[in-house]
């Protein structure tokens, strides 16, 4: 084993801060086709890694490679991400609020099981299992995700359940093959609109206090 010499400008680039990790300057409010539908809206930071991206605008806290992904997403009261899966495993762990996570194994929804998470519990998807969860308390929340790695637009990611794709479509949305977004003309307007509402929210969650 080596041990390298690191200084202090390196590790400061190991750091991520919370506070500054999630200004709304650094989220992507519409990483995801399911992110503009109603009850599916959140904001998302890259912590490590490519994480899981439909939208190629994110950039990670940290950029050193590492064998693992980390998110952290900030969701509205009732809302979260809808019916999906993914090739690999992803863990959850809440850091607010109050959680419901669903899975199945049908891609037009129907559940199989639920359980409710708390701040600092964990819940891991196993790969291939459909999922949706939602914050159900009454405050925006945080939560913190761990992925195994992945490649990021090398394929479909997330497979996302037959109705999200059909309500992301009559919004204009949709994703190719590599797992891009393709987005409606309208973009920048839809993206305004979210941003503000959730910009509002982020305001509001009492985790925050960035002393400004
Ligand atoms: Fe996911």
């Amino acid at each position: 084993m080596q041990h390298p010499k690191v200084s202090n400008e390196e590790m400061l680039q190991r750091i991520v801060r919370f506070k500054e990790l999630t200004r709304p300057e650094n989220a992507v409010p519409v990483m995801f086709i399911d992110s503009v539908l109603p009850g599916h809206q959140r904001m998302n930071w890259a912590v490590i890694g490519d994480t899981a991206s439909e939208n190629p605008d994110f950039k990670p806290a940290i950029t050193a490679p590492h064998r693992f992904q980390i998110g952290v997403f900030m969701c509205p009261p009732n809302s979260g991400p809808a019916w999906h899966t993914h090739d690999y495993i992803e863990l959850f762990m809440p850091l607010g609020g109050r959680w419901r996570f669903h899975w199945g194994s049908d891609p037009d929804g129907a559940k199989d099981g639920h359980a409710d998470l708390e701040p600092f519990d964990m819940i891991s998807m196993p790969p291939g299992v459909w999922r949706a969860f939602e914050n159900v308390s009454d405050q925006a929340a945080f939560c913190f995700a761990v992925l195994e790695q992945h490649e990021v637009f090398a394929s479909k990611d997330p497979y996302w359940g037959t109705q999200v794709i059909r309500q992301a479509a009559a919004l204009g949305f949709a994703a190719d093959d590599k797992g891009r977004m393709i987005k409606p003309p309208n973009y920048a307007e839809i993206e305004q609109q979210i941003t503000a509402s959730l910009v509002d929210w982020l305001t509001k969650t009492a985790a925050l206090d960035r002393g400004s």
